[in-house]
């Protein structure tokens, strides 16, 4: 017999209203007693029956649904969108230390700051999740907020409630004040075990997966649907209390104990230490410890213990002074390379791969590592077969650091770069001299055409809306694009589209007005897209700016090419490729043709914003047609430096009326003298600057 058979035996002799609410009290107690203490005081037959009969009871008569009803834990309606909230205190962050001697640093801030070497401190666990803010009213969590931007954040309470271990109603307040109004911080976040579950599940059904437990979380935090994220097995753990009351004012671990009388799920790994010796072991133990949790943690936070001390120091930069997260460094883990694969990308450059048997390490599951090029590999001599070490630090991607030579097969094959292209054309590929990377340069080669077409039609690029991969995916297996030319005549097989799965009239006519709308993208846009290898958004602006149109670059030789600062070698090279193509340019005729631009517009040719790069140039006496800032700021606007007195590294002086000592001077120093007519001459583009110069 249970404890509780009390309350189940005569409750037809109870009101309804005071039976629900000596339900909601039994089946709290017990979410309690089964998800924090881990000792059920029922068993599941029961506790089904009770909370059956609640759910009954709260449907026959819903005025007796209070929010602090464990049936709200099942989760609500659906919302349309968060409300947002600001919060009463901003919620902070951390600064981060990495080593040990950082952490002595802040200690000593700290003995400074408060004049006192005397300063306890509680060392927690950095758990790995979603910060969140819970707001509770005469007992009852009334608000749940995410951190949002530190100022305001999401009301998620429909979602946090469905945390079985967070009490919706707090059964004993130990002071009066904290019983009106609260607040209690914490970290929500899920246990790894469920993450991988649950993402394995996903991908069962073709469901996109997270890369780790604290996406997961957020992603979680973030669903409108509290149904939803009732499934998902979201656990919280509280470290921080605001209860507006003198009894709260003293120490941080004292109130981690009144979080837990008053139920909340408190981390069992909290200490109290008395100084930074003590804090140094404390980091040491976790150091090897930490993998052997059920979740992931990324540091330890070492906080201040004194409240008031806590006052003293403050805050600075929206950072407490009184706290600072320490990192670990990267965690590692052994793993198989089973496979090298390769990618192409979109200029053709193939990308080892690293096919691993899929492990865990720090919150995620690591089944595949970039190996960069052949050089890496070859460098870290790894061989399909070895067990390597998968290094990963907090958010960084996976990184191969080297293999176990004990551990290597006798068999085991040392790596060499294919000769031809793994795509279904199986061209050669192409290894330039002094490059690290291996090329595909076949025209054809779909892999390579694929990522062209999402890198020609991507926002920073043509910005053609609609044509993202799966579409690109969908139309190249279907012959409808074999180039970034056959966009422009996907017009003529309108039909054919229209009739394809997830198509309609209205979905082709907004694909096909995007990519009309495309023509108007300028010319330094127009180049970026073009994908021509070396040549990012930056540089095509350089281009587009130096040459104006795409003529006077493709006639651009060598030398030309290299006069400009930012263009070396392989940039130079990598443009008179380009041009040599002809597949190229038998795709650049058809842009042409499809009204693409290929120049820069008037306005824009006017300014060439390095044509006096490297110059140095003094002004003189009064200007009549302009002020001498606006003559500056055309100085400046194509790249030269205005300065304030005439000297032999001057390139020119421009003189106006009345001209004085700076005249003199650069008629001494043969320097050249430009009169105001010469110099709006130059800048309305009649005459070169370099004319004035005696350079050619
Ligand atoms: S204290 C002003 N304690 O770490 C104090 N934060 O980098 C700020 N976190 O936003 C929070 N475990 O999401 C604190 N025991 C802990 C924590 C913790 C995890 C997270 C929290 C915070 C972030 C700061």
């Amino acid at each position: 017999m249970s404890q509780f058979d009390i309350f189940s035996a005569d409750s037809s002799e109870q009101s309804p209203s005071k039976r629900a609410e000596e339900l909601r009290a039994i089946i709290n107690s017990a979410d309690h007693a089964y998800y924090v203490e881990a000792h059920p005081i029922m068993s599941d037959r029961e506790y089904d029956g009770m909370f059956r009969e609640l759910q009954d009871l709260e449907q026959h008569d819903p005025t007796l649904l209070t929010p602090d009803s464990p049936t709200q834990r099942i989760g609500g309606s659906q919302l349309k969108e968060f409300v947002q909230v600001m919060h009463k205190k901003p919620m902070l962050s951390l600064a981060n230390t990495y080593s040990e001697e950082e952490v002595r640093d802040f200690d000593e801030r700290v003995t400074q700051g408060l004049d006192n070497p005397h300063h306890p401190y509680v060392c927690e666990l950095k758990v790995d999740g979603v910060a969140i803010s819970l707001h509770y009213r005469n007992g009852v969590l009334e608000r749940a907020v995410t951190r949002g931007d530190g100022e305001i954040g999401d009301d998620v309470t429909a979602n946090i409630k469905t945390i079985k271990e967070l009490p919706l109603k707090i059964q004993h307040i130990p002071f009066e004040e904290l019983n009106q109004e609260m607040e209690i911080r914490g970290e929500v976040y899920m246990e790894n075990a469920a993450f991988l579950a649950l993402n394995q599940a996903r991908e069962e059904a073709g469901e996109k997966t997270y890369a780790n437990p604290r996406n997961l979380t957020a992603g979680t935090l973030k669903q409108l649907n509290s149904k939803e994220v009732a499934k998902r097995p979201l656990k919280i753990v509280c470290y921080y209390l605001d209860g507006n009351s003198e009894k709260t004012n003293i120490s941080h671990a004292e109130n981690l104990i009144h979080l837990k009388t008053m139920g909340f799920p408190i981390s069992q790994y909290s200490k109290r230490v008395d100084d930074i010796d003590a804090v140094s072991r404390f980091l040491n133990e976790w150091e090897y410890q930490r993998d052997q949790l059920p979740f992931g943690i990324d540091g330890i936070v070492i906080k201040v213990d004194s409240i008031p001390q806590q006052r003293i120091l403050g805050t600075v930069a929206r950072a407490p002074k009184w706290a600072i997260a320490y990192k670990y460094e990267a965690l590692k883990a052994e793993t198989i390379l089973q496979d090298i694969t390769f990618q192409i990308g979109r200029t053709g450059v193939v990308t080892p791969v690293a096919e691993l048997e899929p492990v865990f390490l720090a919150g995620s599951t690591i089944s595949r590592a970039t190996l960069h090029n052949e050089d890496f590999i070859l460098g870290l001599d790894i061989r399909i077969s070895d067990t390597v070490i998968v290094e990963k630090g907090g958010d960084v991607i996976p990184k191969i650091t080297g293999f176990i030579a004990s551990k290597r097969h006798p068999d085991a094959l040392k790596f060499s770069f294919p000769n031809l292209c793994p795509c279904p054309i199986n061209s050669d590929l192409h290894h330039p001299e002094g490059e690290v990377h291996y090329l595909c340069m076949h025209p054809e080669c779909p892999w390579q055409i694929r990522r062209r077409l999402e890198h020609f039609a991507s926002r920073d690029a043509m910005n053609i809306e609609g044509l993202g991969e799966k579409v690109i995916d969908q139309f190249v297996e279907l012959g409808l694009l074999h180039s970034i030319a056959d966009i422009y005549s996907l017009q003529e097989k309108k039909d054919s589209i229209q009739s394809l799965d997830r198509w309609g009239l209205k979905s082709v006519d907004k694909l096909l007005e995007s990519i009309e709308q495309s023509k108007n993208q300028p010319f330094r846009k127009v180049l970026f897209a073009l994908g021509i290898r070396h040549i990012g958004e930056g540089m095509s602006k350089t281009l587009a700016q130096h040459f104006g149109s795409i003529e006077a670059l493709q006639n651009a030789d060598l030398n030309q090419l290299l006069e400009i600062k930012e263009v070396g070698n392989s940039i130079a090279n990598s443009l008179i490729e380009f041009f040599k193509d002809e597949h190229e340019m038998s795709m650049l005729n058809t842009l042409k043709h499809a009204d693409l631009c290929m120049s820069i517009d008037e306005s824009e040719m006017a300014i060439r914003t390095d044509e006096f790069s490297g110059f140095s140039i003094v002004l003189t006496g009064e200007l009549s047609a302009l002020t001498r800032k606006e003559a500056s700021e055309e100085i400046e606007k194509r790249g030269g430096k205005v300065t304030g007195s005439v000297s032999k590294k001057t390139t020119c002086l421009i003189a106006g009326e009345q001209a004085g000592s700076k005249l003199d001077k650069a008629r001494e120093l043969n320097i050249p003298i430009l009169t105001e007519q010469d110099f709006l001459a130059v800048i309305q583009g009649t005459l070169p600057l370099t004319s004035f110069l005696g350079l050619p």
